[in-house]
């Protein structure tokens, strides 16, 4: 549950002090607040919860700043940007149910959503791509159909079994039929569908070889196993980005060419 606090002191019309910086929003100070000001309750209210999440989004990116290269900064500070905007965006949608209960399941899993999307934001934009927020919102959305994994699996702090595995690659499509109805873009559903597949239709769940993978989905595969490598899970620890990087170019059969590239050209 995130808490919300006065950003600074408030006065009445006639100078009284009636809520302090820094004292937190409860039921009982926003019901003094609407009751004497709405438009600005609600005004102090959305500007505390959008640095809420640019600040979620810039402690989950540590990872990527700490690996920035200074030409890059200009792109770190775009996506982030728009990945703050997308998630406060989000509130008012239907999925937001699924980005509340993602920061909730598994901790992991919500800082996992958040440096995927501003990774192949970065990636998207270097590419001069449109649909920007296409791609940032079915990237933040891409692991949703975990949330009908069992923990017990998703935390398992050892190799899955065959069965569980199974289980697991379920995820795409069942992310895919999770949103079925909220009329996302093609591009975002894309994203949610096919971010596990591999140039040589290795991946799953389709099985989807080349072009048949289109460009948004091809950045978030590889934004995916980027975040994977460099951020530690119960059952393995956390490598570095370089690490990273190698692992992606020494399997270009796999991840495609271009994106590596502009992640070099980004990163380290
Ligand atoms: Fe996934
Ligand atoms: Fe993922």
């Amino acid at each position: 549950m995130k808490n919300y606090n006065i950003e600074k002191n408030i006065y009445s019309k006639d100078g009284r002090l009636l809520l302090a910086a820094g004292q937190e929003i409860t039921e009982s100070t926003l019901h003094r607040l609407k009751s004497i000001d709405y438009s600005k309750a609600s005004k102090i209210i959305l500007s505390n919860e959008k640095k809420l999440y640019e600040n979620d989004v810039l402690v989950s990116s540590k990872i990527i700043k700490l690996n920035l290269k200074s030409s890059s900064l200009e792109y770190y500070s775009r996506a982030s940007d728009r990945v703050a905007k997308i998630l406060f965006d989000s509130k008012n949608q239907p999925w937001w149910i699924y980005i509340n209960t993602l920061s909730n399941y598994v901790d992991w899993l919500y800082t996992h959503a958040l440096n995927v999307s501003l990774m192949s934001i970065m990636i998207a934009d270097a590419f001069n791509l449109e649909m920007l927020d296409e791609i940032a919102l079915g990237a933040f959305l891409h692991d949703i159909g975990k949330l009908m994994i069992p923990k017990s699996i998703i935390q398992k702090p050892a190799k899955l079994s065959d069965e569980e595995m199974v289980f697991v690659k379920q995820h795409c499509d069942l992310g895919v039929s999770m949103v079925s109805e909220y009329k996302l873009s093609k591009i975002s559903l894309d994203i949610i569908g096919q971010h596990h597949e591999k140039l040589d239709g290795s991946g799953y769940p389709q099985g989807l070889q080349d072009t048949e993978i289109p460009v948004p989905s091809r950045i978030v595969m590889v934004a995916d196993v980027i975040d994977a490598i460099t951020s530690y899970r119960p059952y393995k620890s956390n490598k570095s980005m370089k690490t990273a990087i190698n692992e992606l170019n020494r399997n270009p059969d796999k991840y495609p060419r271009d994106v590596i590239d502009i992640i070099s050209t980004l990163l380290l």
